[in-house]
């Protein structure tokens, strides 16, 4: 991918779509700015190049409708807070104004343009909507790999008005390490899924067995593998319509030589709270009225032994319902056993990350991905539209 240092960005007006769609509490502060620093090495080489910076992102679903909620307001304070610059935030995206204050930027001046999802255009990929964006810049950078698997118009249709297209340093790190860990792997690789359904992790499912040398599956998810395998599960969370998928999984990962680690003992609660009566079972012996909320102590130790002489480990979805301290154990050591590891490894989506900041481990791990659903997507083994943009751009294979 053509990235921002090789194009001439000296005194040019850039437009950065970054993806700062941050959580936020109740009162509108910012809970976690991993997306907002995240994005900083391309900002500081923006401004050491005395560029004039327009920067574009969404925030949450506000589906075409301008609510104060979503306004990016908090994120232009933060922003401006860490690179210690004046950041203005423009009153829209597009449009007259923003463009009367857009023109009259000066090298080294940063102005955040307001939420791109007060406008439905900008989920439609609308052409006229992303012409309005582009015509507000000379080049384009997307810096926003948590939305690269959206084809929205500040990420696909866009590039198509620009001459200069090119990738901040983020979406190029993300790249470089997931082709790292998926692309060309040192082996063995190891993946460990997890997280709540089947269903939502197929793709990524079908994928991994074609490319992993071992396959963990922990959390919810595993009950229906261990239903397929006539496991009694107990109340636990299961796809009924998923268990020929998962037999044929199981069956598919074995002709392919993959080896498929499934839990054989878990944590087991009365009921999905905080305070429940919990206990260890095997999964054969899960009571009837009981559901399986975390991965056992023997479940752990069989994880931990097949990630031992791992080069790659690559990581999506907790082990158990590990938002609540009874069932966090098993999740808790996953990450252990990931920061222990001197192998490569990627953590991404699916709450895995928030597990590892919860414990404190962020700095064992090679690398956290900023993306949910991009990072999903290149599970999956497909392209995310807003890289396949940039390379079209570019005419790179
Ligand atoms: C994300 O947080 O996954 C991205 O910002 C994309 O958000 P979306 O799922 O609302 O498109």
């Amino acid at each position: 991918m053509k990235n921002i240092k090789d194009i001439d960005i000296v005194g040019k007006r850039l437009l950065i779509r970054v993806d700062f769609n941050v959580p936020l509490d109740s009162l509108g502060n910012i809970t976690d700015d991993t997306r907002i620093r995240g994005v900083l090495p391309t900002i500081n080489y923006a401004l050491d190049e005395h560029a004039e910076i327009i920067i574009c992102s969404h925030l949450g679903r506000p589906k075409g409708q301008r609510l104060e909620k979503f306004s990016l307001a908090p994120v232009a304070k933060r922003l401006a807070r860490l690179i210690d610059k004046d950041v203005r935030l423009a009153p829209d995206c597009v449009g007259d104004e923003v463009k009367a204050m857009t023109g009259q930027m000066k090298p080294g001046d940063i102005i955040l343009l307001e939420n791109l999802r007060y406008h439905s255009e900008e989920q439609e990929n609308d052409e006229g909507f992303a012409r309005q964006l582009a015509e507000l810049a000379d080049i384009y950078i997307n810096d926003a790999f948590a939305v690269a698997h959206r084809a929205h118009a500040s990420v696909v249709g866009v590039t198509t008005f620009f001459t200069e297209c090119a990738a901040g340093f983020l979406l190029q790190k993300e790249m470089d390490y997931f082709h790292r860990s998926m692309g060309d792997p040192r082996r063995p690789l190891v993946a460990i899924i997890g997280g709540a359904k089947v269903s939502s992790k197929l793709g990524a499912l079908r994928n991994l067995i074609d490319r992993v040398d071992k396959l963990i599956i922990g959390g919810a998810m595993a009950n229906t593998f261990l239903k397929a395998m006539g496991c009694s599960v107990g109340q636990s969370k299961v796809e009924d319509d998923l268990l020929e998928t998962a037999a044929s999984l199981i069956k598919s990962a074995a002709e392919k030589g993959v080896k498929l680690y499934l839990p054989v003992d878990c944590i087991v609660g009365d009921r999905l709270e905080p305070k429940a009566e919990t206990m260890r079972t095997t999964v054969q012996e899960v009571p009837d009225s009981w559901m399986m909320l975390d991965i056992g102590p023997a479940t752990t130790m069989l994880f931990s032994e097949a990630l031992e002489n791992a080069k790659t480990i690559i990581w999506n979805g907790p082990m158990g319902a590990f938002e609540m301290d009874a069932f966090s154990r098993g999740t808790m050591a996953m990450v252990e056993r990931l920061a222990d590891s001197h192998a490569l490894t990627i953590v991404g989506g699916g709450d895995t990350d928030v597990a590892v900041h919860k414990a404190g481990e962020s700095h064992n791990i090679s690398y956290i991905s900023t993306g949910g659903g991009a990072f999903l997507m290149l599970m999956e083994g497909k392209d995310l539209p807003g890289v396949a943009a940039l390379r079209e751009k570019n005419n790179y294979r």
